[in-house]
């Protein structure tokens, strides 16, 4: 195959290894283990003499076919999927920091990361320091001689703050330090964080990969120094967060669509946040499609649109953030985003109703604000749908 693909291409014909059924659609392989020809092949395999596969905690077919293509559509030398977006934070950070290590992390984060950062790596001796999304002195400021990785979400959730990835890698580089991209937002479609100099991307295929809500999955990427040897993959084979061959599919087939759905979440999702603007009682609107939003020029340069997620902030708080959410009958109530139909999350109570109240106020995460995950319905109808609460 040539390798001056665009990404649609990529996202369609890449990772496709056919059995001697020459099946056109890529085969499910559900299956635990492999079989091997003989004792001294299955010493060969486990010692890795010989390459092919051995047990499905580590390798299978179909979900090889889903890391080759993510990698191809990320510009990644390799990727390691994993179980969820959750695992795929963890085995990036087991597989690269040791006891000891330090990491410097975005505030503005989803609640779960941030939680795995706070509450359960300090336990193993690893130490976050959270700084602003967008203040690249602060990231600077921050590194300590034991800083190991720089962590963040762009646009991040829920408030689409953009960070200056460029920036933040040529300080991550001149620390010695790794630069870690969550790139669940945009997907490799809307934005190539290696391209722009990080050293890691981080996948919920969960979201966008999947496209349409069915199955939970996740990915690392990067080189195959940081990845291979340097142990995520080690750590994926030894602790199991493994990704099932069945989601792989499910992923794999998304995939095939994600360039028509990331181009049609976005213009939806421009066209809410315009009306948006114009409601009375719509106090702000955080999309890094409009003009008015804070890193709009950054995000011009750094993604291709300003993707899929509005949130906004509904005058009268929590009461009136509710009513929003209880007046709908078509959005979905609902904490998960990136997918066909359209969902509506009030974040405070939700998503990241279990960091501190106190994180939340640093974040700007208040009890007004509402995320809507645009889906691919008409635009007109969840329009519609919003006004009646409003
Ligand atoms: C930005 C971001 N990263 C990671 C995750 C975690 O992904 P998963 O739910 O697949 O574990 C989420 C989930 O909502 C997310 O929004």
């Amino acid at each position: 195959m040539s390798n001056d693909l665009d990404l649609e291409t990529l996202a369609i014909r890449t990772g496709i290894h056919r059995s001697q059924f020459n099946e056109h659609s890529e085969a499910m392989y559900l299956t635990s283990s492999f079989v091997f020809d003989s004792a001294a092949q299955a010493a060969a395999r486990f010692s890795g003499e010989e390459a092919g596969n051995i047990y499905a905690r580590f390798t299978n077919p179909t979900v090889t076919a889903l890391e080759e293509r993510l990698a191809a559509l990320e510009g990644a030398q390799t990727c390691v999927a994993t179980s969820t977006g959750m695992s795929a934070i963890l085995s990036c950070i087991m597989g690269l920091l040791s006891s000891g290590d330090h990491i410097i992390a975005s505030r503005s984060l989803f609640g779960a990361t941030v939680n795995l950062f706070n509450k359960i790596l300090t336990r193993f001796g690893i130490e976050t320091t959270f700084v602003s999304a967008t203040d690249v002195a602060a990231w600077d400021a921050a590194i300590k001689p034991n800083t190991k990785l720089l962590f963040l979400e762009t646009p991040s959730n829920p408030l689409t703050e953009i960070s200056d990835i460029n920036a933040l890698s040529i300080i991550a580089k001149k620390a010695g330090a790794w630069l870690a991209v969550d790139n669940c937002f945009c997907s490799p479609i809307l934005q190539r964080p290696l391209e722009l100099g990080a050293d890691i991307v981080i996948h919920s295929a969960t979201k966008y990969l999947d496209g349409q809500g069915r199955v939970l999955g996740g990915a690392v990427l990067g080189s195959r120094d940081l990845l291979m040897d340097g142990g995520v993959f080690g750590f994926l084979r030894t602790a199991g967060p493994t990704l099932s061959a069945f989601n792989a599919w499910v992923i794999l087939k998304g995939i095939e669509t994600l360039k028509i759905r990331m181009d049609a979440h976005s213009t939806h999702a421009m066209d809410i946040a315009c009306w948006l603007e114009k409601q009375p009682n719509v106090a702000r609107v955080y999309y890094p499609g409009l003009p008015s939003h804070p890193q709009y020029a950054l995000a011009k340069q750094q993604q291709k649109t300003g993707g899929g997620i509005v949130s906004f902030e509904v005058k009268g708080g929590k009461e009136a953030a509710w009513k929003v959410i209880d007046a709908t009958d078509l959005i979905s109530i609902t904490a998960n985003l990136g997918d066909t139909k359209s969902t509506l999350t009030h974040p405070a109570s939700t998503t990241h109703g279990r960091i501190s109240q106190e994180a939340r106020d640093h974040a700007g995460i208040s009890d007004g604000l509402l995320r809507i995950s645009a889906g691919l319905e008409s635009p007109r109808d969840i329009k519609n749908d919003l006004a009646k609460g409003l």
